[in-house]
């Protein structure tokens, strides 16, 4: 019998957004006058190029327009995205291709051309289904604009998930297990819950460090995440990440590439990517800003500010902290056979002890629900 082939994942970034929400760090920039997408859409076809001239010959399993806003793009733009990842690479038949997207009736309106283009899955930020909170997170859509692109996007695509943020100010367990059960009936089978976390450089942490206004401390935001827990899993939606809840089946594929620490090349601005080339595994970035990102990728066909090749004791690091963030757990073997070292069987059994590692039948070790909690310090307890 052949083998599954190994996952492959494209990440491709679309650097722009209408406005800058006050709480987001990610690499999204406000343009007062259009992009022009035509010739923007260059940068991308030259980078694909490169990347795939680093890592040949692979099929791409997965492919995610993440933002900023890729429901800003036209649907030629990502058209022709599509078209340069399946000449350079070749796109696998049943290729999981997400898109996220903003819940505006504008964006809601292409829904139907990205479908024909081939995206497949869509992720739409929604946030919050309260307009007083949507005011507060400085969003552009109100309750019933989500609710009404969820239901567009439930008919025209065949995958949905959306996002939520809670552990917002003032928030009581009692609202968010309202809010949770009407998120749940109006969703598919695939949900993201983020906790509010306050970015350094973001105006929510200006705000926030003048007192503005609290978010929930480190025992209400364990409240909140237990309590979250418990109503996706009387849903049969369980955390297959530490905020990512799917119905069995239904994980983003995507997302697991990162995960599982499989190879994925990120795209455009600001993207990050790990590719296996000749070398090695290299880690690679490129340009923030997107004009340079765009100038760059012309003159070098590329736009990569960094790529480095990752030693054997880096990939072991960064591989335990994707692993433990999986429900599923992981092979303790691939990380001892990268770090050249077994895990220390003292700190196993005490993270054990304290509830936050098990150890699986299968011999794989995973985080606990309490243990998600605490991930940095298990994450350091286990790599020393
Ligand atoms: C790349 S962002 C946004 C995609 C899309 N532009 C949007 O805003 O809907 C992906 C998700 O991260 C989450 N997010 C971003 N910043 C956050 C923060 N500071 N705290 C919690 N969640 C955050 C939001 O739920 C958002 O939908
Ligand atoms: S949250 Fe989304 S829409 Fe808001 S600024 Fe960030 S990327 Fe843009």
């Amino acid at each position: 019998m052949l083998g599954k082939k190994p996952a492959f994942g494209i990440y491709v970034h679309w650097p722009f957004c209408l406005a800058k929400c006050p709480y987001c760090d990610f690499n999204s920039h406000v343009r007062h006058k259009p992009v022009d997408q035509a010739t923007f859409v260059s940068g991308y076809e030259r980078e694909i190029a490169h990347m795939a001239a680093m890592a040949p010959g692979r099929e791409v399993t997965s492919i995610f327009f993440g933002g900023g806003t890729p429901s800003l793009m036209e649907p030629e733009t990502l058209e022709r995205i599509l078209a340069a990842i399946a000449k350079h690479w070749g796109i696998s038949k049943t290729a999981e291709i997400s898109l996220e997207a903003n819940p505006t009736s504008v964006e809601a309106g292409r829904f139907k051309a990205y479908r024909a283009a081939g995206v497949n899955r869509v992720s739409l930020g929604v946030q919050s289904l309260r307009d007083d909170q949507l005011k507060f997170l400085g969003r552009m859509h109100n309750a019933a604009e989500a609710k009404a692109a969820i239901e567009i996007a439930r008919d025209i695509f065949p995958r949905i998930s959306f996002d939520l943020i809670y552990a917002r100010p003032n928030q009581t367990l009692a609202e968010w297990e309202i809010e949770l059960n009407e998120a749940i009936a109006l969703a598919a089978d695939h949900l993201s819950l983020y906790q509010l976390t306050i970015e350094q450089g973001t105006p929510f942490f200006e705000l926030h460090k003048k007192g503005r206004f609290q978010i929930p401390d480190q025992d209400q935001a364990a409240d909140l995440y237990e309590l979250t827990a418990d109503i996706t899993n009387a849903h049969n939606l369980p955390a297959y990440e530490i905020s990512n809840y799917a119905a069995e089946g239904s994980q983003c594929e995507h997302n697991l590439v990162y995960w599982r620490y499989q190879d994925y090349a990120g795209i455009g601005p600001g993207a990050h990517g790990r590719i296996t080339t000749n070398e090695g595994k290299i880690a690679t970035a490129c340009e923030r800003n997107p004009e340079k990102w765009w100038q760059k990728a012309n003159v070098d066909g590329h736009g990569m500010n960094v790529q480095d090749l990752l030693t054997l004791e880096e990939q072991a690091d960064e591989l335990l902290v994707m692993n433990l963030r999986l429900r599923e757990g992981f092979d303790p073997a691939r990380y001892e056979a990268l770090s050249g070292k077994p895990f220390n069987p003292e700190k196993i059994t005490m993270l054990e002890e304290f509830g936050f590692l098990e150890t699986l039948p299968s011999g794989w070790l995973r985080a606990t629900a309490s243990g998600f909690l605490v991930l940095d310090a298990v994450v350091a307890d286990l790599a020393v």
